[in-house]
């Protein structure tokens, strides 16, 4: 049976300030929220911040991504180990913008895929296609190669120790949702296709989507076979908004 999981990826938003009273908001409307897990993915800089807060709530936190390296002359980046050591359960890998704006390729995020796993992080592997990809018809071929490449380099049992989360890139904080069953149809590409690797590992790993996941349109989407939760970005960014997502998911 797969826990659902609503994680929350606040992106480079927020401040001090502002992180301290969506958590509070969060942690007080906790308890009317029955959904197996909640996570939020934030800026590095305040994840110290972000453990003391959530330290024994019930929510989980994580990182936005990481170094595929253990540690060295990697000026800026961020370990594995650095994201543990701070309480981190997720991280976040190969997110579309990662891709896009600073040209991750399938085998760096594979090779992050594995720097999270081994170290003990629970990698949120994102995958999915962009409006081009989808009006040519090659949607499936695109999550395909970019599920694959961690196939390749890991294995398919890796992915026992990590969650896939479907985005497509075209509904990612553009309003457009993609319809329920327009997702479950790619999240069962994306389940047969491990399937066809090992039946047991794609009976049991989540698929979450996330593109513009709102409280309205959250309970229609995860009541699908395939959608084991969310990956929301904007929602999450409003304690209202978040909570109500997790409502509909538990
Ligand atoms: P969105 O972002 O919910 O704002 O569309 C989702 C994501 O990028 O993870």
């Amino acid at each position: 049976m797969r826990q659902p999981l609503v994680a929350g990826n606040w992106k480079m938003n927020g401040s001090r300030e502002s992180i301290r009273e969506l958590l509070d908001g969060i942690k007080a409307g906790m308890g009317d929220v029955n959904v197996a897990e909640v996570a939020v993915c934030a800026p590095a800089v305040y994840i110290a911040d972000v453990e003391a807060q959530l330290s024994g709530s019930g929510v989980a936190w994580g990182g936005q991504d990481l170094s595929s390296e253990a540690s060295g002359a990697y000026t800026g980046e961020i370990a594995a180990s650095m994201w543990l050591d701070f309480g981190c359960r997720y991280v976040i890998v190969g997110h579309s913008e990662r891709r896009t704006y600073h040209g991750e390729t399938d085998e760096m995020v594979a090779r992050k895929y594995a720097a999270a796993r081994a170290a003990g992080l629970v990698p949120i592997l994102c995958i999915g296609e962009t409006l081009e990809e989808r009006e040519q018809g090659i949607t499936e071929e695109v999550v395909a190669r970019q599920l694959d490449a961690v196939i390749a380099l890991e294995g398919v049992a890796a992915l026992n120790d990590g969650v896939i989360a479907y985005e497509p890139v075209w509904a990612i904080g553009t309003g457009k949702t993609a319809s329920p069953e327009q997702a479950q149809e790619v999240h069962a590409f994306i389940r047969g296709r491990v399937a066809a690797s090992d039946a047991g590992v794609a009976a049991g790993v989540r698929i979450l989507y996330g593109g513009s996941m709102k409280p309205d349109n959250a309970e229609e989407l995860i009541a699908k076979a395939d959608i084991d939760g969310g990956l929301i970005g904007g929602a999450s960014l409003n304690a209202g908004d978040f909570l109500g997502i997790c409502k509909a998911a538990g």
